[in-house]
């Protein structure tokens, strides 16, 4: 059976190999994807969207550009880790495809109203999002899973300290998303990291696929894996939205999850957007209502392990 998916992403590099897995799944038709402002403008990421449909072959999937600021922040590039055209300055030469007519959030509203039990991924900031549910939110009712590439479960933010990238980007949008009833499910970076991440042998494997798509996947990443190196030392290639997107297209990828209060800092600025998930169910402790002034209804299901190989078998099949 025909699976019906809506993407809102910020396309860049790793949105990109998302993209692919979404695109080339026999069983998932993509109703529409949503651009956002993020790791790079609204119009890069519109552009970057349709050269990864091209490189798919497909030109069936309208691609609507949307909210070009976050609700009340500044815009903050990922260009350092992305590359200034979000794809590893490979510079592809500009796709025969244009945006849809129309805004993201109107066709984030309309979608939804007219796929009732779609699936909803979120692969950039949720400001797209937010501003859907502003405008109508009984779509809350009509997701049937709405699946997030953003936060963190254990504390390690990629951008601070404390906080991922989507979430710090925009965390008064994410904030309205994970607390307005849509059934979150959080795939948090650290999901990619580890033995999660391509490792040089993983990337030579891909290489050795010999396909457009293999090659187009791995190059489009050239300097995030520059930039992972100077981050965190590590050789390798994480890919947190294509784990995001693994979990969205077979949910049983997450081999470990559980449902938690989650809120989203939106106060501090040395926190800022870091995802605050009460594993230890201080909310619901009628002792601790002191301390967690707005006890929360559990409201997220955070995944918190993947099954690493079938993970990658899925991206490699996806690339072939
Ligand atoms: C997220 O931020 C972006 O750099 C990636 O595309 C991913 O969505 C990881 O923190
Ligand atoms: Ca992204």
């Amino acid at each position: 059976m025909t699976r019906s998916f809506l993407i809102d992403t910020d396309t860049a590099s790793d949105d990109a190999v998302a993209l692919i897995m979404a695109l080339r799944a026999p069983d998932v038709d993509i109703r529409a994807l949503t651009i956002v402002s993020g790791n790079v403008d609204v119009a890069q990421g519109v552009r970057n969207a349709l050269t990864t449909m091209e490189f798919c072959g497909r030109d069936d999937v309208p691609v609507y550009a949307g909210a070009d600021q976050p609700l009340l922040r500044s815009n903050a590039r990922a260009d350092w880790f992305h590359g200034l055209d979000g794809m590893g300055n490979m510079n592809y030469p500009p796709p025969r495809g244009q945006a849809a007519e129309g805004h993201a959030v109107d066709a984030l509203v309309n979608t939804i109203r007219d796929n009732p039990g779609i699936v909803l991924v979120t692969l950039g900031p949720l400001t797209n999002v937010a501003l859907a549910l502003a405008r109508a939110p009984e779509i809350v009712s009509m997701v049937s899973r709405c699946v997030v590439m953003g936060g963190t479960a254990w504390s390690v933010g990629n951008v601070s300290p404390a906080a991922e990238f989507n979430v710090w980007h925009d965390p008064e949008a994410a904030r309205m998303v994970f607390l307005s009833g849509l059934p979150v499910e959080m795939a948090g970076w650290e999901l990619s990291r580890f033995d999660a991440a391509l490792s040089r042998e993983d990337i030579a494997h891909v290489r050795s696929l010999d396909t457009p798509l293999a090659h187009f996947s791995i190059d489009c990443n050239r300097s995030a894996m520059e930039a992972i190196q100077i981050q965190s030392g590590e050789d390798n290639l994480d890919l947190p939205d294509p784990v995001a997107m693994a979990i969205a297209l077979e949910p049983d990828i997450c081999t470990r999850s559980s449902r938690h209060a989650v809120e989203i800092e939106t106060q501090s600025e040395l926190t800022r957007g870091m995802t605050i998930i009460d594993q230890l169910d201080n909310a619901g402790d009628v002792r601790n209502r002191q301390t967690w002034a707005q006890a929360l209804a559990a409201n997220v299901t955070v995944c918190l392990e993947i099954d690493v190989p079938r993970w990658k078998q899925m991206l490699y099949r996806s690339l072939v």
